[in-house]
């Protein structure tokens, strides 16, 4: 069958640009790439323990059988979501399959029409996604600018109408693309005064901040002044699915309007258990201590390079051009490090970069060689 014209187009066009996206399966030996922070998605301690648990609870089932609110629900899953809200400090937690599906459901089907979201423009895509299938007007500030934020609510107000308007205001606690953090008690501060509904997506800093990798809403604790929390599993937990967090009144209206929940079929018990044993690892491992060792070396190491500042795993350094970018990338492969370039229009056009995200696992021998090889290529 032939592709459709206008699709083939679209791909010419990527391919002209140098922005045509590949699939790769070679793994290069140094990762500066995954978001394995803490070595959890290759750790045989959890993949065992894993399988214990399910053959001691005699769990032998492949997959939910359906959608959680048929066949697919179970007592692991009520029993994870307790045991989340434990670690996280939090009311009430729902699984979602994936920190995609918990952003689409949220944003699609808690702001209502006449409702209001203010979105930092860095947001993450599966945010902007579901605030694109959301029923509520929608705006974007200024990357980390409050005043622009409180200047965007204020030019809007005049056009909306403020009658029984709600205001949902979302960031996250650890930019994906840039590494860098907004400042959570100001924002807080701003919206409590207001009577605004902060979101914070904390899918990078799960694993990374606070003494037990617990968030860096935890970190500050802060964690009770958000309405809502987003923490998925497939970056420091190594596995796979995402929580969100909030009261029980939020749960029970995710259960019965988040769509990305309703019409879907639930994990299976092995995910559910994965991210079990992930969690009770993550309270007792000492790579939490490892990554924030690996943080403060690469931090030291590249004091004097232009880096956007990040206390955070994720560290970028700016190479405009998709082209440039994709080159110096391909020469720190070339060495053996698996570095990615970030290019448009995943960010915006002059801002390319190399995104170098760090782990427990990485040695300051890596490091050094590699921030060798980057001065000398760059
Ligand atoms: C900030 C943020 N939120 C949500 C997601 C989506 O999470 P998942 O990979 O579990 O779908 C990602 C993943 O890239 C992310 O970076």
């Amino acid at each position: 069958m032939k592709t459709p014209k206008k699709l083939q187009a679209k791909l010419q066009e990527r391919t002209q640009k140098n922005t045509l996206r590949r699939l790769s399966t070679e793994k290069k030996t140094i990762d500066f790439s995954s978001n394995d922070y803490l070595g959890f998605a290759k750790s045989e301690t959890i993949f065992n323990k894993t399988h214990q648990f399910l053959v001691d609870r005699n769990l032998q089932q492949n997959g939910a059988t359906g959608s959680r609110l048929l066949s697919g629900n179970s007592k692991l899953y009520e029993e994870v979501e307790a045991h989340i809200c434990t670690f996280h400090n939090s009311e009430a937690a729902l699984l979602f399959n994936s920190g995609y599906d918990a952003n689409i459901g949220f944003f699609s089907s808690v702001p209502q029409r006449g409702d209001a979201i203010f979105y930092d423009e860095y947001i993450h895509a599966s945010i902007r996604d579901g605030i694109n299938m959301s029923n509520a007007k929608s705006y974007k500030f200024k990357h980390n600018d409050l005043d622009d934020l409180a200047k965007k609510i204020n030019n809007s107000s005049q056009k909306l109408s403020t009658l029984n308007q709600d205001i949902y205001i979302v960031t996250e606690s650890v930019f994906s693309m840039d590494g860098d953090s907004p400042n959570l008690q100001e924002l807080i501060t701003f919206c409590n005064k207001n009577n605004y509904y902060l979101v914070v997506d904390e899918a990078h800093a799960l694993g990374v901040f606070g003494t037990h990798g617990e968030g860096l809403l935890q970190k500050l604790g802060v964690e009770q002044e958000v309405f809502a929390r987003i923490y998925t599993f497939g970056k420091a937990l190594g596995c796979h699915g995402a929580v969100i967090l909030g009261s029980n009144e939020l749960r029970t209206y995710l259960v019965n309007f988040a769509r990305s929940f309703v019409y879907t079929t639930g994990l299976s018990p092995h995910a559910v258990a994965t991210i079990k044993i992930a969690y009770n690892e993550l309270a007792e491992t000492i790579a939490t201590k490892q990554l924030k060792d690996t943080i403060a070396t690469f931090k030291q190491a590249t004091q004097q390079l232009k880096f956007i500042p990040s206390n955070s795993a994720i560290h970028c350094y700016i190479i405009s051009g998709n082209k440039n970018v994709k080159k110096a990338a391909t020469q720190l492969q070339s060495k053996g490090f698996d570095v990615k370039p970030i290019v448009s229009p995943t960010i915006p056009e002059g801002k390319e970069r190399l995104r170098f995200c760090l782990h427990a696992y990485n040695s300051t021998e890596e490091i050094e060689e590699m921030i060798n090889t980057l001065t000398s290529v760059h």
